[in-house]
């Protein structure tokens, strides 16, 4: 297939990834008003995801996504590599591994473990010792990798200065947005640093 081609599926892919990736970190975000508001707004938002054709769209996209990024990733496309150049190509390679794991873990959360795989499937890990060791680089570098993707991307296809905020600043700030979201996404799911109590069905989790 050409390169133009792929582009064209990576852009395509990447918009309809991001239009979920938006409202799936926004519900994150909102733990920090409380869990039973994380699970409500979870409830919700399934309305529009969690049936058989948006799964499927957002499965085949997540698919074609990490087939045409590692097509495009080739280091010596350029000879000169700025920051914003290298944070696209370690962000996107960070992303491909992480949403193998995680779409693997939450679709075997659902059906080999039986499990409701809301906010204390994705957080019972986060909130016990040891397991919070790997899981807090794995859902921070995910969450960081997100917004660097995006940021790079708007670094090289932005042309406009917004009041005299060159593309390059407004790419620092997408990336300076995305660390404050983390810490409060952060901040959210660790129940204000108070400690969740994971319900006992998720014991198999945590190897209780
Ligand atoms: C703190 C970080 C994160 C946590 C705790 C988390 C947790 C979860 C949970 C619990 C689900 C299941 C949702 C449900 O059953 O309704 C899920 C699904 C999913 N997440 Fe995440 N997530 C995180 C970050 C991300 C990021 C950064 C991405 C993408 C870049 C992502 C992509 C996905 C995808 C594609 C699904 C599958 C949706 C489906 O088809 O049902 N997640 N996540």
């Amino acid at each position: 297939m050409k390169i133009r081609k792929i582009k064209k599926l990576h852009y395509f892919s990447g918009i309809t990834i991001s239009v979920f990736v938006g409202l799936h970190l926004f519900n994150h975000f909102y733990s920090i008003f409380g869990i039973e508001k994380h699970i409500e707004l979870m409830n919700s938002l399934r309305l529009f995801y969690r049936n058989i054709l948006v799964e499927s769209i957002l499965l085949i996209a997540v698919a074609i996504q990490i087939y045409s990024g590692v097509k495009l990733f080739s280091p010596k496309r350029k000879s000169t590599f700025t920051f914003f150049d290298r944070l696209q190509i370690w962000s996107g390679l960070y992303l491909s591994f992480f949403l193998i794991f995680h779409v693997t873990a939450v679709f075997g959360g659902r059906w080999l473990l039986e499990l409701d795989t809301n906010f204390y499937f994705g957080v019972a890990g986060l909130n016990t010792f040891p397991f919070l060791i790997f899981f807090i680089p794995y859902y921070g570098l995910s969450i960081l990798a997100f917004f660097g993707h995006v940021a790079a991307i708007h670094n090289s296809k932005m042309k406009h200065t917004i009041l005299r905020i060159t593309p390059r600043q407004q790419a620092k700030f997408i990336l300076a947005f995305g660390l404050i979201w983390t810490i409060l996404i952060f901040y959210g799911l660790t129940n204000h640093f108070n400690g969740v109590t994971i319900p006992a069905e998720f014991d198999v989790l945590i190897g209780k």
